[in-house]
């Protein structure tokens, strides 16, 4: 309220990023996330990229621009348009729950770690819970 529109296409509200513990928070996330992607066979293969730093890397920046911290994702990778980066990864509901599963262990211990107030950390795991759905684009034929 109040506030300037800001360029980093976020519907956070502004003091968001300062409580997670700003880029800290999101580089301590994306490594964990990642770490844990490594430990997961099926999932690691769909990632093009031999080495994945640069992929942890984008993520970070995706996610600290999206949670109101600096807007270097846009400035290096334009609009985020996710769903379309994604078209070319078939992601079902088992690529997806292995994300998911991933993400939950990054969020516990970095959550405790930064000692982000609950209803923060609930707002984080939602994002992360909805956006992995909307990012399915293969289903089971039924
Ligand atoms: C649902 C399961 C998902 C799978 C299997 C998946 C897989 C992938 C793969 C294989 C890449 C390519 C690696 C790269 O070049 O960076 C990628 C990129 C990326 N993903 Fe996901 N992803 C999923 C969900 C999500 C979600 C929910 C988000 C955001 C909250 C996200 C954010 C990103 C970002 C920011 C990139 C880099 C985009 C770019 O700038 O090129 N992903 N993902």
């Amino acid at each position: 309220m109040g506030q300037p529109a800001s360029d980093n296409f976020s519907p956070i509200e502004p003091g968001v990023f300062e409580r997670f513990g700003g880029e800290a928070f999101f580089e301590d996330f994306a490594r964990e996330f990642y770490l844990g992607v490594e430990q997961v066979p099926a999932l690691r293969a769909m990632y093009p990229e031999a080495d994945l730093a640069p992929a942890q890397r984008r993520f970070q920046l995706f996610l600290q621009q999206y949670w109101g911290g600096p807007t270097t994702y846009s400035k290096e990778r334009g609009h985020p348009r996710l769903r379309m980066r994604h078209a070319e990864f078939p992601i079902d509901s088992a690529a997806r729950d292995s994300w998911l599963g991933c993400a939950r262990r990054a969020w516990e211990s970095t959550t405790s770690q930064h000692n982000v107030v609950e209803a923060d950390a609930a707002q984080l795991w939602a994002y992360l819970e909805a956006s992995a759905h909307a990012m399915t684009n293969t289903f089971d034929e039924f």
